[in-house]
């Protein structure tokens, strides 16, 4: 839990049990802290200071989830599948992967969705169900290590804080984990980072199988998220010889992408563009100015995250939190510079950087390139 104001914090919280997931679907939008001038910082006392900075420190850790064009994309295909498989009957219901690198915001996209369909639901349909059982129309679960088909079946029993989440076989498991579901009215089952089920030459069967049970037998939305399902064989025809499950498990479930931002065409830097200056409004820095991301960084930060929005964030977090420490008080390359970014995003820096400056590419759009 954040030490504010008793907000969880998403990012501390695995949520992968009800009640944690229930705090953070019903926890208000952090307060945005005021913008105050260097005279207004001057002026505040030594304790007022140091609580502001607190606030600014906590601010600046947790700044979204923005409304990108890739995360409003995602929750409209999400809202359009989820609300057309809530047809009565056993009629299957269609499953989605989520398919993307690390860092392109999978995670945070597919919780903020859940959290307002968790609302939704209870706001329509009440806490509890008709039998008296509290509705759970969200049951997630973040896989870990190296997960087997029992694991996950344990998982599941886990987010419920069921009895008998420790003993059994996977069938057990499974049935427990079933019942859960149908008493509790869960709509939509999520299984993040799914890349850490054990899929292996053999095993990748018995996976999709598994993944095919439960989206045959559970009256729910699949809802899977990871890295490289599809090169998995989640969704290949039947590559392996004489095995229909794979198959099956491809032809009923819609995959869903996340992309990085792109600086190749006018629209991918509009849209750069706009997530800077989103960005911008809720940096909390007494000298920040209209284009000091949008404008003046903007080359500078494509580069540095290769439109990775993680990676983006991570920056901008880091840069934030040095500004507050060394009175700074604004973003620019000189410190910038001295902040740390992940590997993969360092790598690709050097090529990209070469190619802004010797402007054959350039990251701002062409209309208003001013603030
Ligand atoms: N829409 C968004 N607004 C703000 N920050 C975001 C957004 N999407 C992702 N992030 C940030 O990027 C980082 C990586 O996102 P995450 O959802 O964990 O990616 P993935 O699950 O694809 O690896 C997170 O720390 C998160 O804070
Ligand atoms: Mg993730």
């Amino acid at each position: 839990m954040s030490p504010v104001a008793g907000l969880p914090n998403p990012g501390n919280l695995a949520l992968s049990q009800k009640e944690d997931f229930k705090a953070f679907a019903d926890a208000p939008r952090r307060q945005h802290p005021e913008v105050l001038t260097r005279k207004q910082l001057k002026e505040l006392g030594t304790q007022a200071r140091a609580e502001y900075d607190r606030s600014r420190r906590e601010w600046h850790a947790n700044l979204g989830p923005i409304k990108t064009p890739q995360l409003i994309e995602l929750h409209e295909d999400l809202w359009d599948i989820t609300d057309s498989n809530l047809q009565d009957g056993d009629k299957a219901k269609g499953a989605v992967a989520v398919d993307a690198f690390p860092g392109l915001g999978k995670t945070t996209s597919v919780l903020a969705f859940l959290r307002e369909f968790h609302r939704r639901e209870i706001a329509e349909k009440g806490e509890f169900t008709d039998q008296g059982h509290e509705r759970w129309p969200v049951c997630r679960v973040g896989l870990t290590g190296n997960t087997g088909m029992k694991d996950l079946n344990r998982s599941m029993l886990e987010f419920f804080e069921h009895p008998g989440r420790s003993r059994g076989t996977t069938v057990q498991l499974g049935r427990r984990a079933l019942d859960c579901m149908l008493s509790c009215e869960v709509r939509v089952l999520a299984l993040d980072d799914l890349h850490f089920l054990k899929w292996g030459k053999t095993s990748g069967i018995e996976v999709s199988n598994h993944l095919k049970w439960i989206a045959n037998e559970f009256p729910v939305t699949l809802l899977m998220v990871g890295v490289g399902l599809a090169d998995k064989g989640l969704f290949s025809e039947g590559s392996a010889a004489g095995d229909t499950a794979l198959a099956q498990t491809g032809r009923r479930t819609t995959r869903l992408d996340m992309r990085p931002f792109t600086i190749t065409n006018e629209m991918g830097r509009r849209e750069w563009k706009q997530m800077l200056l989103a960005l911008e409004q809720r940096i909390v820095l007494a000298d920040k100015h209209p284009g000091m991301l949008a404008n003046d960084l903007s080359d500078y930060l494509f580069s540095r995250s290769t439109g990775h929005i993680g990676s983006l964030m991570t920056l901008i977090n880091r840069g934030c939190q040095r500004a507050v420490r060394s009175g700074s008080e604004c973003l620019d390359k000189d410190l910038l510079d001295r902040v740390k970014n992940d590997e993969a995003s360092e790598n690709a820096r050097r090529e990209l950087e070469a190619a802004l400056e010797s402007r054959r590419l350039t990251s701002r759009p062409r209309s208003r390139l001013s603030a």
